[in-house]
């Protein structure tokens, strides 16, 4: 199989496709990025690393950061997390305050915006925010192996300046609860996490953890890699997760900065990133992209 044949083909079909989607903008440090960017990077277990198009370009991975805060919060506190966040799929959009009235301030999933502020909020736990942030940065540079990776403040601010609902959700979890710092706090320390900017390349390089294999142990454990992919298929694309599992077949988790990452288990670590989202708030070039290339390899889990 030729590989980097398959990225320049998806790669040639994505610069000309008309239908982009559009930029998220109620985060408005976003809406400033052009539709028009594509970049792909492919990560395989036997070490070889194949790209497309705008592949070193850092973008805004957003929610693709609390796979990241996941693992470490699995690392850190284990099963216990499970009582304060659940797993299962919301069927919802990922900034949606419905289920949480009904169901005592408990998130439905870590991958929602409120389930990944719990996550935060638990992690954050004898910490103050610049030093969480700095140990996320250095689990993102060591999982990558790069350490030019940094958080675009600018995106951090605008976020913060418009992060009315998700101090909403903060709140009411702190009413039922289940937050223990101050709403501000996590949120302030959320909003940061989700500024991290990586290149399609550094994103694939740090997801290989999750693919298993060789050396992916040293950072989880095979029962949490697991779990953390099937969470991902159920839930890594919020309300746009079955549409994902069908189309594609790879546990994966979006970002509104029109990045992806997806697992293809014990065969490559997959990023794609393209501004334009669809209407669950997923990347539509993104999950075309991976769609030919699960439909080209093979790779589909199913
Ligand atoms: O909290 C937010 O709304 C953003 N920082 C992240 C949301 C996000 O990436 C949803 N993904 N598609």
């Amino acid at each position: 199989m030729d590989l980097q044949a398959i990225l320049d083909g998806i790669g040639a079909e994505m610069a000309a496709a008309p239908e982009r989607g559009r930029v998220a903008d109620y985060i408005p440090e976003l809406a400033r990025v052009s539709v028009d960017h594509f970049g792909m990077a492919v990560c395989t277990a036997d070490g070889q690393t194949f790209t497309a198009g705008e592949a070193t370009t850092p973008f805004s991975i957003q929610s693709i950061s609390k796979v990241f805060t996941l693992a470490i919060a699995l690392g850190r506190l284990g099963d216990q997390l499970w009582g304060r966040v659940g797993r299962e799929p919301s069927g919802l959009a990922f900034n949606s305050m419905i289920q949480l009235e009904h169901e005592r301030g408990i998130p439905r999933n870590p991958f929602i915006n409120a389930g990944a502020i719990v996550v935060t909020d638990a992690i954050l736990a004898g910490h103050q925010p610049r030093e969480l942030l700095g140990e996320i940065l250095r689990f993102l540079r060591e999982a990558a192996g790069d350490d030019d990776i940094h958080i675009n403040r600018a995106v951090a601010a605008s976020e913060q300046a418009h992060g009315h609902r998700n101090l909403a959700l903060a709140h009411f979890m702190a009413a039922h609860g289940n937050l223990l710092h101050a709403p501000e706090l996590t949120c302030g320390t959320y909003f940061h996490q989700c500024a991290i900017e990586m290149s399609a390349l550094q994103l694939a390089r740090a997801g290989r953890f999750l693919m298993g294999g060789a050396d992916g142990g040293r950072i989880l454990t095979p029962a949490r890699r697991r779990r953390i992919n099937a969470l991902m298929m159920t839930c890594g694309h919020y309300d746009g997760s079955g549409e994902f599992a069908y189309r594609v077949g790879l546990p994966g988790k979006s970002g509104v900065g029109g990045g992806i990452l997806a697992v293809a288990p014990g065969r490559a670590s997959i990023a794609v990133w393209s501004p334009g989202l669809n209407a669950q708030g997923n990347s539509q070039l993104g999950t075309l992209a991976v769609e030919r290339l699960t439909r080209a390899t093979g790779w589909s889990v199913f």
